[in-house]
């Protein structure tokens, strides 16, 4: 059974309620928030307002991908916010460690995100310090994009890492997710699949949700 987490990014922000309710009656494990700052990433999404809208009626735990550079100023904001997960991008921490571990001080759970182009092998000294590791099998900006195929020999690689140093890290992946690459990436080694446009765009979502939670 996948760890799914629905992207928010590909919801109707018209109807964010009803967006959120239909989340809550899915079989979804996690909702996953992509904030975005025009700086790491070519795009801008959203931030604490609409987290601070849809936090007191999501009955699901949040699981936030931050897209920008120096995430550990907002890491008391976040943990306020009771969001579960904190995942910050490798490419923007130079401090990785100390940043891990004040996510995890703040009573989050941390999790590091790698671009398309950052080698899983870069981890090797930080894993034991990650509750997850969020693979990007896009480059970071943008929903609806063609997923990088490979990313399933990442997921093999760090899959083969996690094992070697006996820890219980889980493996996320995002972009370009569908019943396809999902399954995929579950034979790989992954446990959570996010899913953007392949939930949201779908004729029932929560069909679609049950099926990635089934691979
Ligand atoms: C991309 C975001 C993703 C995005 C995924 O920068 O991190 O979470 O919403 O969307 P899909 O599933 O449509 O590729
Ligand atoms: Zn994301």
């Amino acid at each position: 059974m996948a760890i799914v987490s629905p992207s928010l990014l590909s919801a109707d922000f018209l109807h964010l309620a009803d967006e959120i309710t239909m989340i809550n009656e899915s079989q979804c494990d996690w909702l996953h928030i992509d904030v975005m700052d025009g700086v790491f990433v070519p795009n801008l999404s959203f931030g604490f307002p609409i987290i601070e809208a849809i936090r007191p009626i999501c009955q699901k735990p949040l699981d936030v991908h931050l897209m920008i550079v120096e995430p550990w100023k907002f890491i008391d904001q976040f943990a306020k916010l009771g969001i579960y997960i904190m995942n910050v991008h490798y490419e923007v921490c130079p401090h990785l460690h100390r940043t891990l571990r004040a996510i995890r001080e703040a009573g989050m759970r941390p999790a590091v995100t790698l671009n398309p182009h950052t080698p899983v092998e870069l981890l090797t000294d930080i894993l034991c310090e990650a509750d997850m590791v969020l693979l990007m099998s896009v480059n970071p900006g943008y929903g609806g994009q063609k997923f990088i195929e490979q990313s399933i020999r990442k997921v093999e690689r760090l899959r083969k890492m996690i094992q070697e140093q006996g820890l219980s890290t889980l493996i996320q992946v995002d972009g370009g997710v569908n019943l396809e690459t999902g399954r995929q990436l579950i034979e790989a080694g992954a446990d959570s699949l996010v899913a953007g446009s392949a939930v949201f765009k779908a004729s029932s979502p929560q069909e679609m949700i049950a099926q990635l939670d089934a691979l």
